[in-house]
């Protein structure tokens, strides 16, 4: 079939008027999905958003999808439709069989077949997709693909703007609860979040786990768990997928009887899916969670002062098993002689040890530095046994200017180790002074005041589980 430019004209007149209509994000796009699946002649549309690691394509609006279809689990940006992510349009004809597509089984129970998609694109960024979605088989002409294009800049502008909105909200929201305690007073920089909440204890958890920098996708999956005949007659939607994890998670915060029936539900789940990872959280796990990360009340972990979360716990585990893998597989068929500075080290020694698959032995020292500018370094504890002839590994929390580094480094090497290499989990180099050779490295960070994770400001947040960055006054 052709379509006129008149006939595409309309249709954007038509967007330009929702754009404007002071509609809800959601609303919007629901209702710019329907004029372009109507203009193109096509069976359904959806808005898509990308998120700010631009791995997870998260549906913002959408006509014509069936929810099965729409929740057909999380949708990886890299492997769905990869050009898009390059800024070009993608035409699938053949959706069940097309490499491109990552559920084709979906595609194919219902009934897609041709799929064309257009980026999203707010220079020199991609920030999601539009994608149109067709039963018959389609070609595409020049005139389609322009008018998906100038639909997708409207969206562009949506998006923008209700970031921009929602950002207004958190600053409002921030300023108002700076008074409570337990609050970190600097929200964390995120963008726009596709989602309106069913219930504010989710709206909760989610600003709990961008605190963190734990992504999360809400209700990305929905499994059909019981049929009747050939339609789905019971079917479960967790409220969050969290990808790093791979973990879905269902709060729960009513009554008993509710909690019983989503057990139910959950026990089922796991049994006709047994690779999927589910949660149940009650209110009482909520609770338990927010205060152990010092949301509740009863928090006693020091997070104020706290500006943003630079490493999750996730991440700084996921790095020091590589580590140690590395370390392990360097000094194969030898032993080592662990050696840090307390105390900042402990938590950063005590998880690398435990992952480490030769034999270990684990010594400790420990410095002060005086004189103007903590410039002199002395040693107040030395080693309980001698190192010469051993493999010495000198393990570090941080290194800065290098020069605690150098001063112990210097110390050691005149105890002839038989080798002597050095492990920091943090790099940062701006104000480096000592040449020092750091062998294995976790993360570099950017020249900034770090905390937690065994690290501290005056002796405090060193039990935080993360690596934070503290706030300048
Ligand atoms: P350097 O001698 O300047 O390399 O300083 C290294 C030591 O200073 C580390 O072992 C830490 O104990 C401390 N330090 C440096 N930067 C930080 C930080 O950002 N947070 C907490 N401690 C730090
Ligand atoms: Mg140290």
């Amino acid at each position: 079939m052709t379509t006129s430019r008149g006939h595409y004209y309309a249709g954007l007149q038509q967007i330009a008027a929702v754009a404007n209509a002071g509609l809800t994000l959601r609303r919007t796009c629901n209702a710019v999905a329907k004029i372009i699946a109507v203009s193109m002649d096509m069976t359904g549309c959806r808005v898509l958003l990308l998120n700010t690691k631009k791995d997870y394509l998260t549906t913002v609006g959408s006509f014509g999808l069936s929810d099965l279809y729409l929740r057909k689990g999380p949708l990886d940006a890299r492997k769905s439709l990869p050009e898009v992510l390059e800024g070009r349009i993608a035409v699938v004809q053949h959706a069940p069989t097309d490499a491109r597509v990552q559920h084709p089984e979906v595609a194919e129970s219902q009934h897609v077949v041709t799929i064309v998609a257009a980026p999203i694109v707010r220079k020199p960024d991609m920030v999601g997709e539009v994608r149109a979605y067709s039963r018959q088989p389609r070609t595409l002409s020049e005139l389609d693909e322009d008018f998906l294009r100038s639909a997708a800049n409207v969206c562009a502008v949506l998006f923008e703007r209700a970031e921009l909105s929602q950002f207004r909200d958190r600053v409002k929201k921030s300023c108002a609860k700076r008074a409570t305690a337990a609050l970190p007073a600097q929200m964390p920089p995120t963008s726009l979040k596709p989602t309106e909440f069913a219930h504010e204890s989710e709206a909760e958890f989610a600003s709990l786990l961008d605190f963190y920098q734990i992504e999360w996708l809400y209700e990305p999956r929905s499994f059909p768990l019981a049929w009747n005949g050939d339609g789905i007659s019971l079917m479960f939607t967790p409220d969050f997928y969290l990808p790093e994890l791979d973990m879905y998670i269902e709060l729960t915060t009513m009554k008993q009887d509710l909690i019983t029936q989503k057990n139910r539900k959950v026990r089922k789940l796991r049994e006709m899916y047994p690779d999927i990872n589910v949660r149940l959280l009650t209110r009482k796990d909520f609770a338990r969670l927010l205060s152990k990360y010092g949301y509740g009340p009863q928090g006693d972990a020091k997070v104020e002062g706290v500006g943003r979360v630079l490493y999750s716990q996730t991440q700084i585990q996921r790095r020091v098993r590589s580590l140690a893998r590395r370390i392990s597989r360097d000094y194969a068929g030898q032993r080592i002689v662990m050696i840090g500075v307390l105390k900042g080290v402990v938590c950063f020694m005590s998880d690398l040890m435990q992952h480490i698959s030769i034999p270990v032995r684990v010594d400790y020292m420990d410095i002060s530095h005086y004189g103007g500018d903590g410039e002199i370094v002395k040693i107040t504890r030395d080693l309980d046994a001698p190192i010469v002839g051993e493999h010495v590994l000198m393990v570090e929390d941080i290194v800065d200017t290098g020069m605690t580094l150098n001063y112990v480094l210097a110390h050691l090497a005149s105890h002839k180790p038989a080798t002597l290499r050095v492990c920091s989990l943090l790099d940062r180099t701006p104000r480096r002074l000592a040449n020092v050779k750091l062998d294995y490295v976790g993360f570099e960070i950017p020249d900034e005041f770090v905390v937690g994770y065994g690290l501290d400001y005056k002796d405090e947040y060193r039990n935080l589980p993360f690596i934070g960055i503290l706030k300048q006054d």
